[in-house]
């Protein structure tokens, strides 16, 4: 059985990948998407999103980082995926399930679930381009506006060399309104042989229960439900254990919030870091009523400095301390 955290434009990005994968249970994790139009993507721009490339393609944890590229053009995303594997990316996965309107309208991401045969021939280039020990995986939804091509599609997928699929179990019209459909998953994993991913809705460990039992399936990939409660892949990991689950406390959760404002200090510009600390808490407020408090003090707060200073935190201690160890 495998865990993987989803990848989150916006949200997931190296520093909660970094934290999160700290936390345990997580077996790989995959980069935002990496939009491809039409030249080969220089380094600078994987240093951006796939920073962890230039550090044995793992977080610090020592959790592989898969590099997920999402566009329309076979060959483009051919080269592309070519090049990111000279870099060093383990895995190249494809976006198939994005529901943005502008990458939509330019043909990528779950669009593409019209078109089975254009799915084929764009896993079917990848994986010609890179290394026959590179898999190449594939992320979809059940469909654009109706499930009619679910089937077809993953089919689609797997016959191009897919060697696994993630099922985002909901159209690109059902969008992120719960239920997900996890009994689809179940249909994908009867037309397909590669491991078939369940995704969608998993917030707790009863979720993932039901889920499993409804997708037959034993790999899962998290998303809103692992950065909202950060030890959920490590509790799943010990139930299926047979073990007691003790839940992350609060209190056991401070030094992964302190080290994740610590490194949006470093590697954010101070406009944009009070935002991200404050997307984390929002989301923690599902699992943590102490989050919903420390939310509404930070709340109107844009200040870094005083950010450090209600969270106790002393950056620029911290920054020398950094420097003199290095
Ligand atoms: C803010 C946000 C950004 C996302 N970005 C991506 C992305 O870059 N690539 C992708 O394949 N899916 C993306 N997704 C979809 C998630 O990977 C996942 O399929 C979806 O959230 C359902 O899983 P969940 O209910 O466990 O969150 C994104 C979802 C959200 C909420």
């Amino acid at each position: 059985m495998q865990i993987a955290l989803a990848p989150m434009e916006g949200l997931v990005d190296e520093i909660l990948r970094d934290v999160l994968t700290r936390v345990g249970g997580i077996d790989w994790c995959v980069t935002e998407f990496i939009r491809v139009t039409e030249r080969v993507l220089p380094a600078s721009s994987y240093q951006k999103l796939a920073p962890e490339l230039f550090s044995g393609a793992q977080t610090a944890a020592g959790t592989p980082v898969r590099v997920q590229f999402l566009g329309s053009d076979p060959a483009c995303l051919a080269d592309n995926a070519a090049y990111a594997c000279t870099l060093g990316a383990p895995v190249i996965d494809l976006n198939f399930g994005c529901p943005a309107k502008t990458v939509n309208k330019s043909r990528g991401g779950a669009v593409l679930l019209k078109e089975p045969e254009l799915l084929h021939a764009i896993v079917r280039e990848v994986r010609r381009a890179v290394p026959a020990q590179v898999p190449v995986t594939a992320k979809m939804r059940l469909g654009f506006d109706h499930k009619d091509y679910a089937l077809a599609c993953a089919q689609a997928l797997a016959e191009g060399g897919a060697a696994q699929i993630v099922v985002h179990a909901r159209t690109k019209v059902e969008g992120y309104k719960p239920p997900a459909h996890w009994e689809w998953v179940a249909r994908v994993q009867e037309v397909v042989k590669v491991p078939v991913y369940a995704n969608g809705e998993v917030w707790t460990l009863d979720d993932w229960r039901r889920c499993r039992e409804v997708s037959g399936v034993d790999d899962f990939m998290l998303g809103r439900g692992l950065v909202a409660r950060p030890d959920l892949a490590r509790q799943i990991a010990v139930a299926r254990a047979g073990q007691p689950v003790v839940p992350m406390t609060w209190a056991e959760l401070q030094p992964l919030l302190a080290d994740f404002w610590l490194q949006a200090r470093r590697k954010i510009s101070p406009r944009y870091a009070p935002g991200r600390l404050k997307q984390w808490l929002a989301m923690l407020t599902r699992s943590y009523p102490e989050a919903t408090e420390l939310f509404n003090l930070l709340r109107r707060e844009n200040d870094c400095l005083r950010i450090d200073s209600l969270l106790g935190i002393d950056f620029i201690g911290s920054e020398r301390a950094e420097q003199a160890s290095a």
